[in-house]
């Protein structure tokens, strides 16, 4: 089947509203809801039904995403562009082989770091020398482990973690004068260890802990990064450098030793719930069928609303405070995987694909930006993503929360007429539902597990490479370029005018 085939088969689903679909089929919750471990996935607000499903599930076969599965846990080259396999997954402990197709060694690398990085964050919690944790990295480098940290503080701070990631010195500048310099173990996060930000960040860190009397502040630095000779050359030493494999990207590396944040501040035990939540989801992707399988289906509903629908958007809002980083995380994890104009093999794609990631938090959110959810011209699949058993003791706060999360996705759905075009809500306004038992680590796992898996499989039918980035290179050449015109090492020959006279400001 070809592209344009699916997407002929697959153009019946703009043909019945969701409450149509609803009305046609009295199981359809039960049908499209998938459980797996402590989340619940409910897809039935959604266009999705069972001649769609099957289409996709067809195309899929013919394209070999059985082969393309398999691979990902066993360690084919599935990031052609850069000839390296991906195998994120192999961290989480299931499915991981001993060697990938490359020839690299995965189970013995992964034990023998992270067992290392497990060990230094238990002597650090033990020994008690470090108060404060200055988390120092940028894109995958730091979304992660920030919005893990922030998400599970309610299970207790082992020790106070802070993430700096921009180059603007304002957030250094902010946060310094609230740190103890001589009790403060500084990360230097960093899969290339070359990223300008970073390497500015932990230079102007050292020194400032220099100036506040620390006698040799690398001694209180450690990296975690998949080019530990360049953390060494930085002065690190090397019984400090937590090292991880180049198959791992940056914005699926939560899961290496860039977690170690996350041993630090929570704990290891934490850090391994995490793992193992992450796991259940590998285990259930793998194996469980199209229909049932919740990153497939969910993947296949991203396809179906940007190529069948035109939505050039997806919104996701987190009824769920601590959750507050989610979605700059998942910008990352989405618009960086699958922010892509051509196919794996180079050629151009002539059809939409990945679509903007936004959104926020619930309830914040539906006093701000949910208008255009209703009733705006733009069609936006939306996400929403709710805790059953909250944390506090609060529970009228929680019941209004689910009761504003929920009613939200009925409105989105049913609509409602009126006398007055102004108070007309067209409905059919499709919407996902994915509810946690609790946010406890295993939980968040998986959840995250589920968002790299769904990414995947969306990229994978879109026919191109989530693993690459080339997208980020060309506005980091430019940068360095202007910026040795700044530093009078360099001189301007080729710049457009606009840019040249945005120069001539700050010179
Ligand atoms: O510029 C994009 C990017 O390469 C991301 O993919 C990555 O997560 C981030 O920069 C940080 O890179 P590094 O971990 O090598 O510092």
């Amino acid at each position: 089947m070809s592209w344009t085939e699916l997407m002929e088969k697959t153009a019946v689903a703009r043909d019945k509203s969701l409450l149509e679909l609803f009305a046609e089929s009295p199981d359809r919750v039960e049908e499209l809801t998938v459980e797996n471990g402590p989340i619940r996935f409910d897809f039935s607000k959604t266009h999705l039904k069972d001649d769609v499903v099957t289409a996709f599930e067809a195309y899929l076969s013919e394209q070999g995403f059985e082969k393309a599965r398999d691979g990902l846990f066993s360690g084919a080259i599935l990031n052609p562009s850069e000839g390296r396999p991906v195998l994120h997954t192999a961290l989480r402990g299931s499915f991981s082989p001993e060697v990938a197709e490359d020839g690299s060694q995965v189970r013995p690398f992964i034990d023998a770091e992270l067992n290392k990085m497990r060990e230094f964050a238990a002597a650090a919690h033990a020994s008690g020398t470090y108060d404060q944790v200055l988390h120092l990295g940028i894109g995958g480098s730091a979304l992660g482990p920030e919005m893990v940290v922030e998400a599970l503080s309610h299970l207790g701070m082992k020790m106070d973690v802070h993430v700096v990631s921009n180059v603007d010195g304002a957030a250094l500048a902010a946060l310094l004068p609230k740190l103890n310099a001589s009790r403060l173990l500084v990360v230097v996060a960093s899969k290339t260890f070359t990223t300008v930000e970073t390497l500015t960040n932990a230079k102007t860190v050292l020194s400032w802990m220099q100036s506040q009397g620390v006698e040799n502040p690398l001694a209180q630095c450690v990296a975690a990064t998949a080019n530990p000779q360049a953390a060494q050359a930085f002065g690190i030493d090397d019984a400090r450098i937590f090292a991880f494999s180049d198959w791992v990207g940056g914005r699926y590396s939560l899961w290496s030793t860039i977690g170690l944040p996350i041993a630090l501040g929570l704990g290891v035990d934490v850090f391994d719930a995490l793992l193992k939540g992450a796991a259940v989801m590998d285990a259930h992707f793998k194996s469980a069928p199209v229909a049932q399988n919740a990153p497939v289906l969910a993947a296949i509903s991203d396809v179906l609303y940007a190529n069948v629908f035109d939505a050039e958007t997806r919104a996701v809002f987190a009824y769920d405070q601590r959750l507050n980083l989610l979605v700059p995380y998942l910008q990352q994890l989405e618009m960086e995987s699958n922010g892509k104009g051509v196919k794996s093999d180079g050629s151009p794609l002539s059809y939409m694909t990945g679509p903007v990631t936004w959104g926020g938090v619930g309830t914040d959110a539906q006093h701000a930006v949910f208008q255009l959810l209703h009733q705006g011209t733009h069609m936006t699949p939306t996400e929403f993503i709710a805790v059953r058993q909250a944390d506090h003791d609060w529970d009228v706060h929680h019941r209004q929360l689910l009761a504003n999360c929920f009613g939200q996705s009925a409105a989105l759905m049913q609509g409602q007429g009126s006398d007055d075009p102004a108070k007309c809500f067209s409905g059919n306004r499709p919407s996902t539902t994915i509810v946690l038992d609790r946010l406890t680590a295993d939980a968040l796992g998986g959840l995250l597990a589920f968002y790299e898996h769904r990414t995947f499989v969306a990229g994978f039918l879109w026919g191109l490479n989530s693993f690459d980035q080339m997208g980020v290179e060309l506005g980091k050449i430019l940068a360095k370029k202007l910026g040795a015109i700044l530093d009078g090492s360099g001189q301007a020959t080729d710049l457009d005018p606009s840019t040249q006279a945005l120069l001539k400001l700050i010179q």
